[in-house]
């Protein structure tokens, strides 16, 4: 199988973030055909139009890392419900200007992990709501909501759960099998 250029989008600033932990071990477990790697967020003004006649040069640096990429990888923490600001300024720099959207088409799969008991369910589905506005195909199933993540990982942060290590190393198949299903013929 050929190798794919895997952008990974993690939903968390914070330093100690268990999301961050999560990317971390699924770039590890993930099939040797795809090649993780991380995409700055942080840095980003707020999306605002006005700043498309000059943009900030994080912003086109983050549009030519998804433009590269050949299939992207969300791992987000659920805010409030819903999916954390600099996800979703993320889509938004991503989508503009009109008809020049780096996310067109490329194949995705979005994993929620939360310490609460639902896995971050609604950031899972907020995420996918926008992820199909702007014509990405996220992976259907299996659906990853990772809870109760503060006792899935050792004090170095090494995801050591057994059962979620199985099911990391799942998910990371299927999505390599998803991203070979969405390649053009
Ligand atoms: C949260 N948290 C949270 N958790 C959850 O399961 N559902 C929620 O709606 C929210 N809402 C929420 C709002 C805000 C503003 C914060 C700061 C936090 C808790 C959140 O899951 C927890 O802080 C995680 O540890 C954040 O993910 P990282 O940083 O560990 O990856």
């Amino acid at each position: 199988m050929p190798k794919t250029d895997v952008a990974v989008l993690v939903g968390s600033l914070r330093q100690g973030s268990f999301n961050k932990m999560m990317a971390r071990a699924l770039a590890r477990l993930a099939p040797d055909t795809l090649v993780l790697s991380p995409v700055e967020m942080g840095d980003m003004p707020l999306y605002n139009e006005d700043l498309e006649a000059d943009p900030p040069a994080p912003w086109g640096r983050f549009r030519r890392a998804i433009a590269a990429a050949g299939a992207l990888l969300f791992v987000t923490p659920e805010n409030n419900r819903s999916i954390p600001a600099v996800l979703k300024n993320a889509v938004d720099v991503g989508s503009r200007p009109w008809g020049k959207s780096v996310w067109n088409g490329k194949p995705a799969a979005v994993i929620s992990v939360s310490p609460g008991a639902l896995g971050g369910f609604g950031a899972n589905h907020h995420l996918r709501q926008s992820l199909t506005g702007v014509n990405v195909p996220v992976m259907p199933c299996p659906e990853a909501y990772i809870g109760g993540a503060a006792k899935l990982f050792d004090a170095d942060g090494e995801l050591v759960d057994t059962a979620a290590i199985a099911f990391a190393t799942e998910f990371m198949r299927e999505f390599a099998a998803w991203i070979e299903q969405q390649r053009p013929r």
